[in-house]
């Protein structure tokens, strides 16, 4: 893997044997907060939401949304699945935090020096837990009643296993009444299937360098 920058100044991971990156290179950061911040966890009307990501990878998402939490003093308990953790070597050289100021650059190390598997606060308003494991096989009944799904996978056609039905009839069953699910894709496939499941599906204009994007509400 290599670190890679983008438009906006934040890094990325490239993966050559898979030609894909965790983040679009218009700018890691950008995408981010727009996709996941501002058209899931900040559209969701709940004061203390639960959120659901699939893929933590390099933890971009979970400092923008502990970060968001502070500033909001919103309680969110923050549930994060992995199959492939980063190296501290890699994670360690990342700008996220370091871009954003001090405060940020040590949630950032806390969200990734802290323990899987078991419920960690972070900060007064964040509780984190990363779950080690597969999407594909693990039981997500534990985990009902999430209010905001980030559904943050590599691309549909990089790895398709990750957007079958089955996994987004998963992702449903956990999804709170009016939960909101974002995710970077508008590919038409993967909005008929989440329809299909039952969310009510949007496409929304995308961050920069996409045209659009995709929100279900369930
Ligand atoms: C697009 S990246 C996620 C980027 C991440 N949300 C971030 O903020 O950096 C996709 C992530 O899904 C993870 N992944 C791939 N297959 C998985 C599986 N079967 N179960 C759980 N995670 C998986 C990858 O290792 C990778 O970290």
């Amino acid at each position: 893997m290599r670190i890679i920058n983008t438009s906006d100044g934040s890094h990325t991971i490239y993966l050559p044997e898979m030609n894909e990156q965790y983040h679009s290179v218009n700018g890691a950061i950008t995408e981010s907060t727009y996709v996941y911040i501002d058209k899931g966890y900040n559209f969701h009307v709940s004061k203390n939401p639960t959120v659901f990501e699939v893929g933590f990878g390099t933890g971009l998402n979970c400092l923008l949304t502990a970060l968001q939490a502070a500033q909001d003093k919103r309680p969110t308990i923050y549930i994060t699945i992995e199959k492939y953790q980063l190296p501290k070597n890699i994670t360690d050289q990342l700008n996220f935090g370091r871009l954003i100021s001090e405060d940020a650059r040590i949630v950032f190390d806390n969200i990734h020096a802290c323990k899987w598997n078991e419920v960690v606060p972070i900060s007064e308003y964040f509780n984190l837990f990363k779950i080690n494991g597969d999407l594909i096989d693990i039981n997500l009944t534990q985990f009902v009643n999430c209010d905001v799904i980030y559904f943050d996978a590599f691309g549909p056609d990089k790895q398709p296993e990750m957007w079958t039905p089955l996994i987004f009839r998963k992702i449903y069953s956990i999804t709170s009444l009016k939960g909101v699910l974002v995710t970077y894709s508008a590919k038409g496939e993967v909005r008929r299937q989440l329809a299909a499941c039952g969310f009510e599906m949007e496409r929304l204009p995308g961050p920069p360098g996409k045209i659009q994007m995709l929100r279900g509400i369930k």
